[in-house]
């Protein structure tokens, strides 16, 4: 594979970057009075708004033609194909195929059975050990397996069922489990295991203390795990051997990828507490987007869009980093999901057959509910002196509070933007003063629903695999992880021991002062 520094598109964006360093934004919005029309985009209850990017028409063209000259196109198809893509895991990667109105049979098997299980949850017939109804869902579960749906569940409170609540535990962190135990009965508590593997220590470590704790409870009696614990998995013997029965372990493969897994039996607390309709709008408004980024022209597709105009902030403006920015609380966990969906894709310096990648890859992510950020690190993107692009997530509507409330929220994030982009010259107090012609992205959704949070995460997915395509990293493995979790094997060890192996001087020290801390 030709580098994608080494195509002809490269260095035709190198010499047009260098025109537009100092092209500002205001110039562009007074020279084209139709710009925001030519670049906003529109998907079914969605607007998509790069207009305020710092990009013309010619950057675009430019962006098309390195696209058109990577390995792009191929992948894509590839990969919708159900190709083994992920060449060092040699595993396909085929989220898209679940949210297809037909999936795969095997996947539509494996879904129904979520879905009888939810239903069973939500109706009452599924009962706990004593017979008594379930009221609280434990979801235990790290990464992938735990942030799309806690993103998912928490940000569609006003679909849940109203005498379940949901709770999230993936921290090893004792406090994480332990303040959940302490607000749930065991009589009336499901516990989701949630984990691709099964062998992840977090989890494993997590669940079996919760299983202690609920058999404590039964007086050892075994059974109580029949009712109180389910499984989402690809590891079907590690979760028997964990105790938890055939009937209640939900499938899934290895050509769903951990951190695309929401879409899958990993989203059984979203169906458990939202139920089967709202999770199949979930998928469909997913399947909206794919169809798009299979089938639009690239200038038209957003996904497509978002990917390159991140390629041209990141390599040619050469911004470190993006923020994202969502103004609804129920997506407060937003920022987490995305940070792994595009820092464990992208945060590689190698290329898909090995070679070493010389120019900058996946960016720093970083983001928080507005209003809230506007009020910690907005001081930095207005006037930091770093240029962060920022994209603004907000829904038009809402089911909550007033009209007031509703815009009194839209014009804080419509304000921002704007401020972000005309700045403020102030000759008398620099210190008032804003550069502006910071670059933001709004998605203005209609309404958050099912359907349009769908949509609004698949946009991501795709986003990261067209950067991949381009830089051509395997955006499908996380070998990045792996490295920590062997030494922290080796590190639990010796303290449990009382022991120190061979480490660097720092490490020891901090092993000695752990040991005598009283
Ligand atoms: O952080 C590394 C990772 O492998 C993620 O990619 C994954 O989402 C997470 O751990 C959890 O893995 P599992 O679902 O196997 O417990």
């Amino acid at each position: 594979m030709t580098p994608c520094t080494k195509l002809p598109a490269w260095k035709k964006l190198e010499d047009h970057a260098a025109k537009m360093k100092s092209a500002a934004l205001k110039d562009m919005f007074t020279k084209d009075p139709e710009r925001f029309s030519n670049l906003s985009f529109r998907l079914p209850g969605f607007l998509a708004d790069f207009s305020k990017n710092r990009i013309t028409a010619e950057t675009l063209d430019l962006l098309v033609e390195l696209l058109d000259q990577s390995n792009f196109e191929k992948l894509r198809t590839a990969m919708l194909a159900g190709e083994k893509i992920n060449l060092t895991d040699g595993r396909a990667v085929l989220h898209t195929a679940l949210r297809k109105p037909q999936p795969p049979p095997e996947a539509h098997e494996a879904l129904e059975r979520c879905y009888q299980l939810s239903d069973a949850v939500r109706n009452g017939t599924w009962k706990g050990h004593t017979g008594k109804e379930i009221t609280d869902i434990v979801h235990i579960g790290i990464g992938g397996s735990n942030l799309g749906a806690r993103l998912v569940t928490e940000a569609l409170s006003n679909h849940h069922h109203p005498r379940m609540k949901c709770h999230f535990v993936a921290n090893v962190e004792a406090s994480d489990l332990d303040r959940v135990l302490k607000s749930v009965d065991p009589e009336t508590t499901l516990f989701i295991i949630a984990s691709k593997s099964f062998t992840t220590v977090e989890v494993m470590q997590n669940a079996a203390i919760a299983r202690d704790w609920l058999t404590a409870h039964y007086k050892n009696d075994k059974k109580s795990v029949e009712k109180h614990f389910v499984a989402a998995s690809t590891n079907a013997a590690a979760v028997a051997e964990f105790g938890i029965a055939a009937e209640n372990m939900f499938p899934f493969w290895d050509w769903v990828g951990g951190r695309w897994s929401v879409w899958s039996s990993i989203g059984l607390c979203i169906m458990i507490m939202t139920g089967r309709d709202n999770f199949r709008d979930f998928l469909a408004g997913a399947h909206i987007v794919d169809d798009h980024f299979a089938n639009a022209p690239a200038r038209e597709n957003v996904p497509v869009l978002m990917g390159l105009i991140g390629i041209w902030y990141r390599n040619f403006m050469k911004f470190p980093a993006y923020a994202v920015s969502p103004y609804h609380t129920g997506l407060a966990r937003l920022p987490a999901w995305l940070q792994q969906i595009d820092m464990e894709s992208n945060g590689k310096c190698v290329t898909r057959e090995g070679d070493t990648i010389t120019m900058e890859t996946g960016p720093l992510v970083f983001g928080e509910a507005g209003t809230d950020s506007q009020h910690s690190f907005f001081q930095w993107l207005h006037q930091g002196s770093d240029v962060v692009p920022t994209d603004f997530i907000a829904f038009a509507k809402t089911p909550y509070g007033t009209e007031a409330q509703q815009n009194m929220l839209l014009a804080n994030c419509l304000a921002q933007s704007e401020a972000l982009m005309l700045g403020v010259v102030n000759k008398e107090a620099p210190h008032k003063n804003f550069p502006g012609n910071r670059p933001s992205t709004t998605f203005m959704i209609d309404q958050l629903t099912p359907q349009s949070l769908g949509m609004l995460m698949a946009l991501y997915e795709h986003k990261v695999f067209v950067q991949g395509a381009i830089w051509n990293i395997n955006s499908y493995d996380q070998y990045g992880v792996e490295l920590g979790k062997v030494l922290a094997q080796t590190i639990g060890r010796e303290l449990d021991k009382g022991e120190t192996g061979m480490h660097d001087a720092s490490t020891t020290g901090l092993m000695a002062y752990i040991r005598q801390v009283p």
